[in-house]
């Protein structure tokens, strides 16, 4: 995600800004720019690219003097990373200046409301209008705490800002809800950051602001207010930890933070079409005439992408009743496949660059085909190409084995049933407003999961040594088996294998010795007596059962070694929440056997060749 920062003190702004901003490097980006206030004028520097540009551009800093500034590293989410959207943001006559993390989730509404009101707008993003809102209201009362207070109200979704006012030297405004922000006191210094590491070299006391907090810096000293505009107390906190742990936001990998951003992730990228209590996939290219005319779907990927496809084949499936094939992208494109020209492409992606899946998305779209690409990363080849781009709202992922891109990539694909299945009428208009009611109910799900990774890291402690495992399931529980058993093998190294649990009579069974860890998915009820069966003869050949159940779907309570329960949800969106014990399963077990958990050996995390 993006790297925010602000800071005013003696010393030069942009120096401070531009070192903290290299800190922030490691969440990736890909634009930068920083403002600063001098004499009632804010000078912006900002430009697409590496920061080293932005470096270069203003000799180090020099040519921007001041020592009151903002700074930001973007990561696009809402329009192309370019000079004119990188951040910072100003209004018109450059009274309010910003720049923000997060989606601004209802700026189409807050846009039109603007214009109404003589604003235009000169750039893609959604903080433009956000920037402008605040303007609008401050232009009421020129006073900065109440411009904001009235802004939060209006403004829906996830964000930190952190703001300059022309009028106001000296002093840097933020305000945050849902995406971390803190606030440093110096000596005669303060700052604002996205995380501790960018400013640890300077200060060790921060302040942790709390969710819908508002903040003013001075010169050496921070005040907070609250949504009405009363002034809070907060307590000092003094960092202990070092910079690279700071980094990793206190967990000891990549990894396994961003498991713990999943519930984000899932969150933001429903909220991302979900404006105004309703699904708008219009951006996507799919409007109700599209879905009504699609004769069926080609979904084609690679490695946990593709997993995330073969979930989405059962689940567009069932709700749709439109004929799904999922494809190995390094498959399709040798396959000579005879393509129906009225299909759809699904292209899922995180990184936008793996080789086979453009080669793949481009063969469908020389054969006429409309395609639809779920990626991650905005402005990547395959986000450029493709004919219409369903952005998940992942943020930049660091580890190579994806877990909360894999997340977000799954409500894309529930949200594309969804809609399918409203438009030909598959199902009850009921049963489809219950459907948005448990993806809302997702990430709280997602965070009970993790609430209980302890059992999973006292379970990893049994398979060491272990050298084979298998994970068995039927219909989404097999795709969930499938990336489960990734996971084990790409950072643990332990061979596991995934299998649809009817093949196990057909060779695999001859595998299982003693003590080996046979995982079984069970969340779909109609099938879990038939996974039961399976996971029986697994044990009585000497496996070690686990059982990862959905509740009121638990089988084997007394015959399993160890059952492991996910919250109940509707079982179209199981995989979300069963995939969970699974990354930790696999996290834990490379933890206890000391690998290089974020960067497993052999592996890349984009894979730009065949
Ligand atoms: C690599 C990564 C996987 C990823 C796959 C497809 O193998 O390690 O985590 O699922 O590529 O990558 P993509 O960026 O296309 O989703």
């Amino acid at each position: 995600m993006c790297g925010i920062l602000g800071y005013t003190g003696d010393r030069q702004a942009s120096e401070i800004l531009l070192a903290g901003l290299a800190r922030l490097e490691y969440r990736g980006y890909d634009s930068a720019g920083i403002a600063v206030l001098k004499d009632g004028t804010v000078q912006v520097a900002k430009n697409k690219g590496r920061l080293k540009v932005l470096e270069e551009k203003t000799h180090g800093g020099r040519d921007i003097q001041g020592t009151c500034g903002i700074g930001h590293t973007r990561w696009a989410t809402h329009g192309e990373p370019s000079d004119i959207n990188a951040h910072p943001l100003w209004s018109d006559d450059m009274s309010v200046v910003a720049v923000h993390n997060g989606i601004v989730e209802n700026y189409r509404e807050i846009k039109n409301m603007l214009a109404n009101h003589g604003y235009a707008f000169y750039s893609q993003t959604d903080t433009e209008a956000a920037v402008k809102l605040i303007d609008y209201f401050y232009k009421q009362s020129h006073n900065p705490l109440k411009a904001i207070t009235e802004a939060i109200k209006v403004i829906e979704g996830s964000y930190c800002f952190v703001m300059l006012f022309k009028d106001f030297p000296g002093e840097v405004w933020g305000a945050r809800k849902d995406l971390p922000l803190i606030a440093g006191q110096g000596k005669s210094e303060s700052f604002l950051a996205s995380d501790v590491s960018a400013i640890l070299q300077d200060t060790r006391s921060v302040y942790y602001l709390d969710n819908m907090d508002i903040v003013q810096l001075k010169k050496g000293v921070v005040r907070f207010f609250d949504t009405e505009g009363y002034a809070k107390h907060k307590e000092l906190s003094e960092v202990t930890w070092d910079a690279q742990a700071a980094e990793k936001g206190g967990f000891e990998h990549f990894m396994m933070k961003e498991i713990h951003e999943q519930a984000r992730a899932v969150r933001d990228t429903f909220g991302s079409v979900f404006h105004s209590g309703k699904v708008d996939l219009s951006d996507s290219g799919l409007t109700d005439e599209v879905m009504k005319s699609v004769s069926q779907v080609y979904i084609v990927a690679c490695g946990s992408a593709y997993h995330v496809g073969a979930a989405a084949q059962y689940i567009i499936e069932d709700l749709a009743k439109i004929p799904v094939r999922i494809e190995m992208a390094s498959e399709f494109r040798y396959r000579n496949l005879p393509l129906d020209k009225n299909a759809l492409a699904i292209i899922i992606s995180q990184s936008g660059e793996t080789a086979d899946t453009l080669a793949a998305m481009r063969l469908a779209r020389e054969s006429g085909i409309k395609t639809l690409a779920i990626v991650n990363v905005v402005g990547s080849t395959i986000a450029r190409e493709a004919d219409n781009v369903f952005y998940t709202m992942a943020g930049p992922e660091i580890a190579v084995a994806t877990t909360k891109a894999y997340s977000a990539q799954l409500i894309a694909c529930y949200v594309i049933a969804m809609e399918f299945a409203r438009v030909r009428r598959t199902i009850t208009p009921t049963y489809y407003e219950s459907l948005i009611g448990e993806i809302q109910a997702l990430p709280e799900k997602i965070d009970e999961i993790l609430d209980e990774k302890e059992k999973l890291e006292e379970l990893a402690g049994r398979f060491v040594n272990a050298r084979n495992a298998f994970y068995l399931g039927r219909n989404i529980d097999y795709a969930v088996a499938m990336e489960g058993s990734l996971k084990m093998k790409e950072i643990s190294y332990l061979h596991s294998e995934a299998i649809a649990a009817g093949e196990m009579k057909h060779g695999p069974i001859s595998l299982i010795e003693r003590g080996m860890l046979v995982a079984g998915i069970m969340t779909q009820k109609n099938l879990a007596l038939k996974i039961a069966s399976n996971m029986l003869e697994a044990k009585s050949r000497g496996g070690f059962i686990l059982m990862v159940a959905m509740r009121g779907c638990e089988a084997l309570q007394e015959e399993a070694d160890m059952v492991f329960t996910v919250p109940e949800t509707d079982p179209h969106f199981a995989a979300s929440l069963a995939v969970i014990p699974l990354q930790l399963l696999g996290y834990y077990v490379a933890v206890a056997r000391k690998l290089d958990v974020d960067k497993p050996r052999n592996l890349a995390k984009s894979v730009t060749v065949e």
